[in-house]
């Protein structure tokens, strides 16, 4: 069985307001999600093997490993979307998409500023339904309670306290956020919006 790789050139560097400490602290527990989603595999498969794939055990893993491969997932969007520089976004696939179904960008914006506000630890993403074009801010509970299937990441925000405590204290969510949104790749944004239109996987890695 394949192992997967940490995605390091995923890491971000030099972030307006998300500190380098900050970053490696989190880019550490990235690291665990990504041992235990391998560790998680491997003992499926041995139980798969040893024909104990109806026991309990089994669905105890199997519902484990929504939590871990998730958040495998979700931390490589993440880090993948944060990048410094790149200004705001005007033009483009994704922001006529926005305007469209939220009435502006600054009013898509604030609904996701407000859903990474949610009470509770999770996440804010804007995802597109690639049946329908339609654009939706969700907010994920832990790694998997909320997420709609095949709904495709575009912008993913994390607002686990984790994400921002060594930068800030546990109240400190919103200026968080307020760091993110200075610094989110408005260019991946946009290849991820139009990979999902013509039917292909957003960039990840
Ligand atoms: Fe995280």
């Amino acid at each position: 069985m394949d192992t997967y790789q940490v995605r390091e050139e995923l890491k971000p560097k030099g972030l307006d307001g998300i500190s380098d400490a900050q970053i490696e602290d989190h880019w550490g527990l990235y690291k665990g999600y990504v041992a235990q989603a391998n560790a998680l595999r491997k003992e499926l498969g041995e139980l798969r093997a040893a024909g104990r794939g109806g026991e309990p055990i089994f669905a105890d893993r199997r519902r484990r490993f929504g939590f871990e491969y998730g958040g495998m997932v979700l931390h490589e969007y993440y880090f993948g979307n944060l990048r410094t520089g790149i200004g705001s976004l005007t033009e483009g696939g994704f922001a006529a998409a926005v305007v469209e179904q939220f009435g502006s960008f600054d009013d898509w914006l604030k609904d996701l500023v407000n859903t990474g506000k949610t009470r509770g630890i999770g996440w804010a993403v804007c995802a597109l339904d690639p049946a329908t074009g339609v654009i939706i801010n969700q907010f994920i509970q832990l790694h998997e309670e909320g997420a709609i299937a095949a709904f495709l990441p575009l912008v993913v925000l994390d607002v686990f306290e984790h994400a921002y405590m060594v930068d800030h204290r546990a109240g400190g969510r919103a200026a968080y956020i307020d760091a993110f949104v200075k610094n989110i790749d408005w260019e991946k944004v946009e290849r991820r919006f139009i990979a999902g239109r013509e039917g292909r996987v957003p960039e990840r890695f």
